[in-house]
């Protein structure tokens, strides 16, 4: 099945061609140079740009797939979460392009499109068998979410963000250090080479045994840091930064391991699995990379860097799968607040 999907949930415009899970292109064009100055994403700029990049990015990817529109067997978008005037832009040239080449529509979760990034496949004889049922964390700039995933479709969710997501956290507390936007990366590289022993933060929720998140005290308490450290107009000088940087990425996912870890003692599952823009995160990965092995699961995270953060082509692995339990949509309208449970 030959699948093109649309993503424009946020400031990316990313269009993927798959036939069925693989990914035969997968085109992103990012508006981060257009936000910059504003220190963060605005909706009325993401949305003319996605009106403005939209038919180039199908473009592109048709021709990296080496495909004309009318060999697209199914169209997929992303109907939230997200911002819903970029939301709008994607749906909209979805609409129009299963109407003109009259195929059928697929609407996708963009959380339950950053799972399925794990069984994106990037050639065709790569197998990917993951077994159910499966632990989920997703954490990217908007969720801290955690799912006992019995099947394809089938979610229940154990525990989500109570303030701000982790990814949130991470560039929030970048730009606090003067890392620019968006730069929850940037403190990842800049925590390599700092000591995280320094600073001595208290990981959130410690006592609270629930799988919920909290970010918002971690990131007052490093706030408050930084303020006694530039309380007579010094700045904070580099190995400070990515000490600071260290000690933060520390106990932020010292946070997610605990949740996760107790949800493997109780929940008997068979893989982990790993998806959102955090998970590029290194020491993240290796953390759980350990628990796994601790609690003999099968850990997956997305294949390459195009995976992790938002994509098309995770979407239409999700379409892929959706399709082929026939759960095509005709008319729908965008659902910025979108949960995976509801997706079904
Ligand atoms: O999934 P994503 O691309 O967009 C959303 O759906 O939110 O996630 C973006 C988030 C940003 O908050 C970014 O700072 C964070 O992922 N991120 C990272 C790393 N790379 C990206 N956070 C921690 N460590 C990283 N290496
Ligand atoms: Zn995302």
């Amino acid at each position: 099945m030959i699948i093109l999907a649309i993503d424009t949930s946020c400031d990316d415009t990313s269009v993927a061609i798959s036939s069925d899970n693989v990914v035969l292109a997968n085109i992103i064009f990012s508006q981060v140079a257009l936000h910059k100055e504003w220190g963060g994403v605005v909706p009325t700029i993401a949305k003319r740009a996605h009106q403005e990049h939209i038919d180039g990015v199908i473009q592109k990817a048709m021709k990296q797939a080496k495909m004309s529109l009318s060999s697209i067997e199914v169209f997929g978008v992303t109907q939230g979460p997200g911002l819903a005037i970029a939301l709008e832009v994607g749906i909209a040239k979805a609409k129009e392009l299963a109407s003109t080449y009259n195929k059928p529509l697929v609407a996708v979760n963009h959380m339950e499109g950053h799972l399925y990034a794990n069984f994106a496949a990037t050639h065709s004889s790569q197998k990917k068998d993951i077994q159910f049922p499966a632990l989920v964390l997703l954490v990217s700039g908007g969720h801290s979410d955690l799912f006992i995933m019995r099947d394809h479709g089938h979610y229940e969710k154990l525990g989500e963000k109570l303030d701000d997501a982790v990814g949130e956290a991470f560039d929030k507390v970048a730009r606090m250090l003067g890392l620019g936007y968006p730069g929850g990366a940037l403190l990842a590289k800049l925590a390599e080479k700092g000591d995280s022993s320094i600073y001595k933060f208290p990981v959130p929720l410690h006592q609270v045994k629930d799988f919920n998140f909290s970010y918002s005290g971690l990131k007052t308490a490093i706030q408050r840091v930084i303020k006694e450290k530039t309380a007579n107009g010094t700045l904070l000088a580099q190995y400070e930064i990515c000490d600071i940087s260290a000690s933060f990425q520390r106990v932020a996912i010292h946070h997610l391991i605990e949740r996760v870890e107790r949800a493997l003692q109780i929940y008997e599952v068979k893989s982990l699995l790993l998806g959102g823009g955090v998970s590029a995160n290194l020491l993240l990965r290796k953390h759980l990379r350990n628990i796994a092995k601790k609690y003999h699961v099968e850990f997956f995270y997305p294949k390459n860097k195009k995976l992790c953060m938002d994509n098309a082509a995770m979407i239409a692995v999700t379409a892929w799968y959706k399709a082929m339990r026939g759960e095509f949509v005709k008319d729908f309208d965008r659902n910025p607040g979108m949960s995976i449970e509801s997706s079904h």
